[in-house]
Order: structure tokens, then sequence, then C-alpha cells
């Protein structure tokens, strides 16, 4: 395996994403890890990543000195610097500042580029306000750019190497190329890491973990994490698991029942399916405070969770779809306290005193390994890609008291929206597409009769993560002929407007 020690970086997680979907196994270690939990890893190559801070200060962070003599070491921006600071070159501040796309000038031989074009047609990203201005004894230039005269570098024979750009975002030609490079020609890693192989020894693992008798709790929702969390456990022991559908009454139009046919009827997988929508609804009954929905809900669901959990006899595991991302041990750069935009709810989590011992199969990969290993196991296309769904569910998308006639509106208006998509073939250049029932009533006219009735707002966005996200560009025609859909079949709405503001200053759901 690569390790990958960060930083403090924004974009540290993509290069475990790189070199994972070149098929080298890649873990992610803070920089304030202790030096044996590197060590007890055995990697074959070190990865330092960016970060926000300057070498050139005090009480910056370095890599430990016993990392240094054992594997080939890639520094990158932040990781090249202290690289070159802590084996004697110097590091400045100052002019040679270089912030989004640069022109790389590939002038030697060196495995990075290896199968890379040479010269200077080489975009590559960068984002430094340091840069190395004195090399340490040992290296040489490879590259070179306007603003880093030692834009990569290395030292071939102790097998150090460093770029002042960033190969792991897409803006760079040829990135993963060269992080490829470097775990391959370099560290010799060998290929590895793939979903089928990941399929299997997450299987075996979760019979060594559960043993030949205990019994598995799965909470349910219907999204793609749950779901292929269920479906390894289910190949794993079989009878002995239960998946728990708790279902709130808040979820799109048909997706209750694709649930239990799948899971139930198809896949064979024991459920229980607890219909819970008239509690939900009645928790919400009058409030209309966002905040207060999504705490309503988080607390009924685990109510609701752990009552049906509890009917399970002799159930000592709950298994739970938590993903890498939120395992990897974040280092707080700014050490400032963080505003709470919005509190989120999961399907899973249950209370301490139950004293449940977790299962967590998908703790080591990434939401695009996830949807890969799905399709491994066989889930269908509709649900392994489908759009992201927030765990409050459409309780969110109708601004103000909700209440079963709303939802039911904004069911229609949704299936049409999305049905309307997938048949114009956008489905999948979209991260999120869905309509929002407003609180507002506008007057209308159909067959010369007066209404007054609903407005709903549609979105669609654009997202690598759903951290930052675009409007996406619908044409006229297109927007004109779903909102002609959505007035003419679903009663309760005359009106139908586009929403046009991207994340920030947004949020992709409404509440
Ligand atoms: P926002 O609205 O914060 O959403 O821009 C970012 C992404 O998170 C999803 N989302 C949630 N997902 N539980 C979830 O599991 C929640 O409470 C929740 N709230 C928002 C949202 O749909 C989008 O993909």
């Amino acid at each position: 395996m690569i390790l990958i020690i960060d930083f403090g970086s924004q974009v540290t997680q993509l290069i475990a994403r790189r070199l994972r979907e070149a098929g080298f196994y890649s873990e992610i270690m803070p920089s304030t890890s202790d030096v044996n939990k590197y060590l007890v890893k055995n990697p074959k190559g070190i990865i330092l990543s960016g970060g926000p801070n300057s070498v050139t200060q005090i009480d910056t962070p370095r890599a430990p000195y016993e990392i240094w003599n054992s594997v080939p070491v890639l520094g990158i921006c932040y990781g090249q610097q202290t690289l070159c600071e802590q084996l004697g070159g110097k590091v400045e501040t100052g002019i040679n500042r270089e912030f989004g796309r640069a022109k790389l000038d590939v002038i030697a031989d060196c495995p990075l580029f290896y199968n890379l074009p040479k010269g200077t047609d080489f975009d590559v990203w960068m984002s430094h306000g340091d840069h190395v201005s004195e090399l340490p004894d040992g290296f040489k230039v490879v590259a070179c750019s306007a603003g880093a005269p030692f834009a990569a570098i290395a030292d071939h024979k102790r097998r150090y190497y460093g770029v002042q750009f960033h190969p792991e975002v897409a803006q760079t030609n040829g990135g993963t190329q060269i992080l490829k490079n470097f775990a391959e020609l370099i560290c010799n890693c060998e290929k590895g890491w793939s979903m089928v192989t990941y399929k299997y020894q997450a299987i075996q693992k979760i019979k060594e973990q559960v043993g030949k008798s205990g019994q598995v709790i799965c909470g349910l929702s219907g999204g793609v994490d749950s779901s292929v969390t269920a479906v390894l456990l289910h190949k794993a022991i079989g009878e002995r698991l239960t998946c728990v559908f708790v279902d709130h009454g808040l979820l799109r139009k048909g997706e209750a029942e694709e649930v239990i046919k799948l899971f139930g009827n198809h896949l064979n997988i024991k459920l229980i399916h607890k219909d819970a929508s008239n509690f939900f609804l009645s928790k919400l009954k009058g409030i209309s405070n966002p905040e207060q929905k999504r705490k309503i809900i988080g607390a009924s669901f685990i109510d609701v969770f752990t009552e049906e959990a509890q009917k399970i006899e002799g159930a000592e595991y709950l298994a739970q779809g938590t993903l890498y991302p939120d395992v990897i041990e974040s280092i707080s750069i700014s050490g400032g306290k963080h505003v709470t935009i919005k509190s989120h709810h999961n399907v899973g989590g249950l209370p301490e005193h139950m004293r449940l011992k977790l299962v967590e199969p998908l703790r080591m990969l990434f939401k695009d390994e996830v949807r890969l290993l799905g399709k491994e196991l066989g889930l269908p296309k509709v649900l392994i890609d489908r759009h992201p769904f927030p765990g409050p569910g459409l309780a969110i998308r109708i601004p103000g008291s909700i209440s079963s006639d709303k939802i039911n509106v904004l069911r229609d208006a949704d299936a049409i929206y999305l049905e309307e998509i997938r048949k114009a073939g956008l489905y999948d250049e979209i991260w999120q597409a869905f309509a929002v029932l407003l609180p507002v009533k506008t007057v209308g006219v159909m067959g010369d009769q007066r209404t007054y009735e609903y407005v709903c707002g549609l979105r669609a966005v654009t997202s690598t993560d759903g951290m930052t996200a675009d409007i996406f560009p619908f044409t006229t025609e297109f927007l004109a002929h779903v909102s002609t859909r959505i007035v003419n079949e679903v009663s309760g709405i005359n009106r139908v407007v586009y929403d046009y503001t991207s994340k920030p200053p947004g949020t992709i759901e409404w509440e």
C-alpha cells in the first residue's frame, strides 16, 4: 500500500482516490499521527500531501525522520517543500506565487513522467505562495514552470521525488499517470485493489467478525450505502441478517415499494418493513422550522428503529454503511469552531445503551468505490446510480409545515421531473435533481377558470461531492415541457419555477 500523510490540503482525499482508481491501495493518515502508526502499515511508498501552512514558519507540521530511510517518498506542494527543507534545501515565500493553471516544462527523464509527453505542452494545477528556492544535495530538476523553477524534482538514488503542482486534481494533465508511475515504477507496488477482490475479502472479514452464530441488524434506507452493506452481509451470513426498513413516509414516489420488492422478494433478505409514516407525520404536525424538522425526524427515526431492532432476538451486531471519508481522521487547521449549517440525519445510529457491536464493511471505501462494489454485487443500476437523497427525505423539500396532501403533490411533480430527465438522457450528468413544493399559492387560469394553487420549484445541480454545486443548464424547451406536464398533470400546482442558485451561496436542498 501507499501511505498518504495528510498536511491538511483540501484535496488530499483525491490522491487516495486516484491511486485506487489506478489499482493501488492507499490510505490517508494525519501528519499529527504517532510515527509507529505509519510504520505498522508497512507502506511501499509514502506521499506527503499539500497543506495550508508555510514551512518558513516555526511550529508548522513536518514529516517524521523515521520515514525517510526506508521507502520512496513523493512530496506534493507543501509536501515537496517540507521534504526539501527537512533534507537541507531552502523554501521561500514571495514573488513566485502561482494559483490555477500553469504550463509545465519537462526537461529531464524521470520515471514519474513515464508515458507522458515531454516539453512544454503540459497543463498542471498550481496553488502555492511558497516555493523551493534551493535544492537539497542529491536532487536535480525534472520540470519547471513560470513560477516554480523546481516544479518537479528527483533524487533518484534515494528515491525521493517532489512536485510543486497537484497531480491529484483533474486539471493536471496525466496526473493519475504520475501517481501511478510513482506507485508502480518507483515503489514497485503491485496492482491489487479492485472491487472484485474487495468483495471476497469483505465477505470473509464479516464471517470472521460475526462468527458462526452471530445475528446482525442492518438499517436499510433504499440508498446505495445501506443497500450494498445489506447485500454484502447477506452474502456472508445469509439468514442471520435482518434488515429493518423504517419507512418514514417521506420517500420519493414508488421508492418504499421498490425497497420491499428488491430486498424482500427478489434478494430474499429477511426484511422488517415498518410503515411509520403516520407516526412521523404526527410528530411533524405544525412544525415549520427546518432544524426542528430535522431533529424530530432524526430522533423519531432512532425511536422507531430501536423498537423494531429490540424485537430481533439475539442480535449482537449492527451493520452500518460508514464510508472512508467519515473515517479519515481529519486534522483541524484553523482549530476554530465549525458552524452548523444543517444537522444531518443518517440511517443506522442506535442509542449507546443497546450495546451492539458495529459491522462496517464499507469503512475503507469512497462513494464511487461503493457504487462499483454495488455493480459487482449485481445490484440494479437504477439503485446504484441514483442521485443522493437526504435522510429527512421530502420533509426538507416542503418548506413550512408538511401534510400528507403536500407530500403526495410533491411526489407526483418530482416523479414527472425525474422521468423527463431520464428520457432526455440527462440523469447521469446531474448530481441531484428534485422538485420542491413551496409554501406559496399563486393565481393562475386554466380552462377559463381561476386557479389558486401551490408553486413548484425545480432544482438540478452538478457537483463532485455535494460540498459545492453548479446549476444544471437545461434548455428552455426542456424546462417549459416539464413545467407544462407538472401543471397539467399534478393537481395542486399551477406554477413552476427553476432555481438558479449555485452552492455557495445556496445549499443544494432548500432546508
Ligand atoms: P446541502 O443541502 O447541505 O446538501 O447543500 C449537500 C448534500 O447532502 C445531502 N443532505 C443530506 N444527506 N442526511 C443525508 O444523508 C441529511 O440530513 C442531509 N441533508 C442534506 C443533500 O441532499 C446533498 O446531496
